[in-house]
């Protein structure tokens, strides 16, 4: 029966169904903001004796699904973390393989995020990538700039600590041009030069594959971030794994250093 899915917080482990769940998280506070490190595709395939691109093929499943689910639950803000700047280090097939997706996601998926009044954002440099990724990319951005639903993040590309770096070379250089003073750098100047300019910080981040760290993600931005793990691999992620992490989210106590 498709669901029966376990309620993992509290002492409990009473059994609800899906929209039970969903009815119970409907009630409660939604994340504003939820990032997601969609982390394990290679192993995933590994498992089944295929090449890791076959994992990274199948976790475009989990995140069509993702993104649904989080635009019906009326989260405002969801970050998707699909490439850092570390990963060009790997084997170039897997590399090229990669930048092939959002291609492909274009065509598969460009028009239900326009029709869902999605509007999606790339956080990361574009610069390195292959100018097709980068087309495909500007379209995503271009085509659903006037949406005023969910924004989608995708941060592909990215690293915080260059995120970090490259801040504090503006904020050097406004103070340079005069037109600031050294005392007026602050957390809201901070905000203001980091890529995520005018969003709030991630309220929940997910992580998938079991790993129980960062990876470079979002250093400034998680401060005071909820973070939730699963040992799931990100093309086993479904959207009843999404809704456990936000009823888990719901249940927490958010102190920010207060009592
Ligand atoms: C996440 O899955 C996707 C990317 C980082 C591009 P991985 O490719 O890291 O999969 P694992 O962690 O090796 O299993
Ligand atoms: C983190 O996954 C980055 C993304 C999911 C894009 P990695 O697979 O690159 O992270 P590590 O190497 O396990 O820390
Ligand atoms: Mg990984």
């Amino acid at each position: 029966m498709w669901g029966a899915i376990k309620k993992w917080t509290g002492a409990n482990s009473s059994i609800k169904t899906r929209e039970e769940l969903v009815k119970e998280i409907q009630t409660l506070k939604i994340p504003e903001h939820v990032a997601i490190i969609t982390d394990g595709n290679g192993r995933w395939a590994k498992k089944r004796g295929l090449p890791r691109t076959a994992g990274h093929a199948a976790g475009m499943k989990s995140i069509r699904e993702t993104i649904r689910a989080a635009n019906d639950l009326g989260i405002r803000i969801l970050t998707l973390y699909s490439f850092s700047t570390e990963n060009w280090k790997r084997p170039k097939e897997e590399v090229d393989y990669l930048m092939k997706l959002p291609k492909q996601f274009l065509k598969t998926d460009l028009k239900e995020l326009i029709d869902s009044n999605v509007k999606v954002q790339m956080l990361g440099s574009k610069e390195k990538m292959p100018s097709f990724t980068q087309q495909a990319l500007l379209e995503f951005e271009e085509k659903t700039k006037n949406n005023t639903g969910m924004i989608l993040n995708f941060s592909i590309n990215y690293g915080a600590r260059d995120e970090i770096l490259f801040a504090i070379r503006q904020i050097i250089d406004e103070v340079q041009k005069g037109n600031i003073e050294k005392e007026d750098i602050n957390e809201e100047l901070m905000n203001h030069m980091l890529l995520t300019r005018g969003l709030p910080d991630p309220d929940l981040v997910i992580r998938t594959s079991g790993e129980i760290r960062i990876s470079n993600f979002f250093l400034w931005q998680l401060a005071y971030s909820e973070l939730w793990f699963t040992d799931l691999m990100w093309p086993d992620f479904t959207k009843d794994t999404f809704y456990q992490a936000i009823h888990d989210f719901q249940n927490r106590s958010r102190r920010y250093g207060a009592v």
